[in-house]
């Protein structure tokens, strides 16, 4: 949520301050700006829109300095417009900064020190602070600042006074360096520098950088510290196909799959984690909440409760968390403010199963699974939700002494996509104006994923609702305007499942039954039921997909959805 990229070398920053934005445009992308420091003057560039109208403006002008500081923004305090956009000054032009996180306590720092604001955003209290700060030094003025926020920031500055530096500060939002030789880098994320720099630089909470030419100092409040370097660890690249990077991402399952079962070996020693547990807690949001659900099935032969919680409702509710029970965090990213929140308050055993080395929630946790599934770019989580359910299946073969078939799963998995057409379908969706995603048990997780995907990257009006529940009440809502999908894996369920179809068409809908048996609208595989969690999401990716691009959206940039959702 939000992008910040700085540069500091030999090199023009400009081309390199665009495109590490263009990197990081995952995490926002309604308005961009850049900060250049050229012959001791600092100039601000800022538009509205992605960093594509940055871009056009950027590269024209003459601006060959070397040192900047960059933004990309997903709002939350302030509309997407220009004068919203980072960077931000302060009303005397004293310092200039890019912020991702959320200030909780703008409003009453700005009527305490009785600032005016020129934007709508909480980011400009911070320079006006800064600006006013009594202390002759910048790093004090930054640490005296800092005392005063509350929320979470990750902050890079610029002092009038002092050109030829970077300040950076953290608390809970993520912010690297990377070093190469003479050009020193700073982002939100290590990826968006990996193709210069071999390791890189974490900053942790409370942590201070003062970054200069070829020069890099670490502060925390009371003193200059000392930072190891972290390698990369080798994340998978593939090659792009596509016009769209979800539709990359999707058809990437497969090799996803492959690595991180392959990876897996390496935490097989988690197993003795299980050992005398009271209780299991499984936690996430959106799409990786989803995969808790199904992780609950994969886990139920376990003689343990398992809960299955949000995250944003579990870090306010009173739990009976003991030393012995496990809570295991679900998070592509690592870095969802929500779920951090919740790791920080178990005070119990901790597993975090991420698709990003290094992040906070594999910090904050005693243990971690990494997933292989390469870097996501779309906003839209599809590979990666595939292999969180890997995991699951992993784990339980592990615990289970078995060996997974992973084999069959992955020529399954590439088989159905080789022969998988959700064109046809997709046109027809747009004849209705409601849709519905329904099925029982572990389908019903499948049908919620899927409206989620579906809802997110097109805008329909579209929920999910367990198969029997219909009848309780939701079928008010269905008529000859609806398109229900059912998803229905379960032999011993499909009369039921026929049931449900002739209440929905009674009222008029149309009833489309995705199933590995014969004679229905939407074929799946005819698999062993481990591996149909991870197959039946599959056309209804597809399907999200080919809606939002139909409709002429780009489904890898939704609007109101950020890859990284760093604040509550
Ligand atoms: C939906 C989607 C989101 C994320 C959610 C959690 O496609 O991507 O619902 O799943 O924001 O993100 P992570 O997994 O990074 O914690």
């Amino acid at each position: 949520m939000c992008g910040i990229f700085g540069y500091i070398g030999k090199k023009e920053a400009k081309n390199i301050l665009i495109e590490g934005l263009e990197s990081l445009e995952y995490r926002g992308y309604d308005s961009a700006g850049v900060a250049i420091v050229e012959d001791d003057e600092i100039k601000i560039t800022k538009r509205a829109g992605k960093v594509e109208e940055l871009k056009k403006v950027l590269l024209k002008n003459e601006n060959s300095g070397t040192l900047g500081i960059a933004h990309t923004r997903w709002a939350t305090h302030g509309l997407p417009t220009e004068n919203n956009a980072h960077p931000h000054f302060d009303s005397k032009k004293n310092v200039v900064l890019v912020h991702n996180g959320i200030i909780e306590n703008y409003l009453e720092l700005k009527n305490e020190f009785k600032i005016k604001t020129a934007s709508q955003v909480d980011t400009e209290i911070i320079a006006e602070l800064l600006s006013i700060m009594p202390e002759d030094d910048n790093l004090e003025k930054l640490k005296h600042v800092s005392k005063l926020l509350k929320g979470s920031y990750a902050i890079a500055i610029i002092f009038k006074n002092e050109p030829d530096a970077i300040y950076l500060a953290k608390k809970e939002s993520p912010l690297m360096i990377g070093q190469d030789n003479d050009d020193i880098f700073i982002s939100s994320d290590a990826n968006a520098f990996k193709k210069y720099c071999k390791s890189f630089y974490i900053l942790n909470n409370g942590d201070f950088a003062k970054i200069t030419y070829n020069n890099i100092e670490f502060f925390n409040k009371n003193k200059k510290i000392y930072k190891k370097l972290n390698k990369f660890i080798n994340t998978f690249s593939f090659q792009s196909n596509n016009k769209y990077i979800m539709l990359d991402e999707i058809f990437q399952t497969p090799d996803a799959l492959r690595e991180t079962a392959n990876y897996f070996s390496n935490f097989k020693d988690i197993k003795s984690y299980f050992n005398n547990i009271d209780k299991i807690y499984l936690i996430g949001c959106g799409t990786a909440y989803h995969s808790c659900l199904y992780g609950k099935h994969y886990l139920n032969f376990l003689k343990v409760p398992i809960f299955t919680e949000i995250a944003s409702e579990f870090r306010y509710g009173d739990y009976k968390i003991t030393k012995n029970t496990l809570c295991i965090f679900i998070s592509q990213s690592g870095e969802t403010a929500d779920t951090l929140a919740c790791v920080k308050k178990c005070k119990c055993k901790t597993l975090a199963i991420t698709n990003v080395p290094n992040s906070s929630i594999t910090f904050a946790c005693k243990k971690t699974i990494l997933m292989k599934a390469g870097w996501e770019r779309a906003v839209a989580s599809t590979k990666a939700y595939s292999c969180q359910l890997l995991i699951f299946y992993l784990l339980r073969c592990l615990l289970l002494d078995k060996q997974p078939h992973i084999s069959s799963l992955i020529n399954a998995v590439k088989k159905y996509l080789a022969t998988l057409n959700m064109e046809t379908l997709s046109k027809n969706l747009l004849n209705y104006e409601k849709v519905m995603f329904i099925g029982r048990q572990g389908d019903f997780v499948t049908a919620k994923e899927s409206a989620l995907k579906l809802k997110e990257i097109s805008y329909l009006n579209c929920i999910a609702c367990p198969s029997g529940e219909l009848k309780h009440g939701t079928l008010a809502i269905v008529d000859n305007k609806t398109l229900v999908f059912m998803i229905a894996t379960q032999k011993k369920l499909m009369s039921k499942n026929l049931l449900t179809k002739d209440e929905i068409e009674a009222r008029g809908g149309k009833c489309l039954i995705a199933s590995c048996f014969e004679g229905y609208d939407i074929k799946l595989p005819h698999t062993q039921s481990n591996f149909l969690p991870i197959i039946s999401i599959l056309p209804f990716q597809l399907l999200a997909c080919n809606v939002s691009i139909l409709k002429g959206y780009n489904p890898d940039k939704p609007r109101n959805l950020s890859k990284s959702v760093t604040v509550e």
